[in-house]
């Protein structure tokens, strides 16, 4: 499995802003949408291409269009704080969504709700803020490939090493797209430095 982390300086910048915790819920929601655009952009530089003859004003010529569909799953509650980006760049991604929460003593994720578009032959890119035991993920990843997706990736904005660690012996083949690798976990299974809890952040809950 390959893990990437985002290099680009405004994503430093953004991130920064998203971990202070006087930042309100409203300049939160903002910093999330602005850091899973850089993160969309990352995780989608492989998509294929095919030629399409279009004529410019002056001339014919042999564009390039995205040559397959892409499916996009926010594992709720705090992945839908990532979906908007997506749905701008690429207007006609198809949405599927996994509902999983995560005990507050156990930290172990329950599945809620489950709700995904065809995937055969697509593209699925799964997204959640925070990687942090690496359950969710895990757990939502297991959900997309037994619903048929077989080229799956992962987005995430802050990872953590045990996050990642789980995930590479859950899905070695699924790359992670992470806006920051951070240090550990703390007793109760948060990230360190993190973020803190990013739905209630997000919603302000
Ligand atoms: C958070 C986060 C991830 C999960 C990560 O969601 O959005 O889904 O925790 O933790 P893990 O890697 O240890 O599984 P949470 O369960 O708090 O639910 P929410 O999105 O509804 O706030
Ligand atoms: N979920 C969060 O929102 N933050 C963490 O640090 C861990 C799980």
């Amino acid at each position: 499995m390959s893990l990437h982390v985002l290099s680009h300086p405004l994503g430093a910048h953004v991130l920064t802003h998203l971990r202070d915790k006087t930042t309100k819920p409203a300049l939160f929601r903002t910093l999330s949408y602005q850091i899973a655009l850089l993160l969309a952009l990352e995780a989608t530089r492989d998509l294929a291409t095919e030629e399409k003859s279009i004529e410019t004003p002056l001339e014919a010529m042999p564009g390039r269009v995205l040559a397959r569909p892409l499916v996009v799953v926010p594992i709720l509650r705090a992945g839908l704080g990532m979906l908007q980006p997506f749905h701008d760049i690429f207007p006609d991604v198809s949405v599927g969504y996994v509902g999983l929460e995560r005990d507050h003593t156990t930290a172990i994720a329950r599945s809620y709700y489950c709700k995904l578009p065809p995937l055969d032959g697509k593209r699925v890119i799964v997204v959640d803020p925070m990687l942090a035991t690496g359950g969710s993920a895990a757990q939502a990843v297991d959900v997309v490939k037994s619903a048929g997706g077989k080229e799956v990736c992962f987005v995430c904005i802050v990872a953590s090493p045990e996050g990642v660690a789980v995930m590479q012996k859950a899905h070695p083949e699924v790359p992670i797209h992470a806006g920051a690798l951070d240090r550990e976990l703390n007793s109760r299974k948060y990230i360190l430095p993190g973020l803190g809890d990013f739905g209630d952040r997000l919603y302000g809950t």
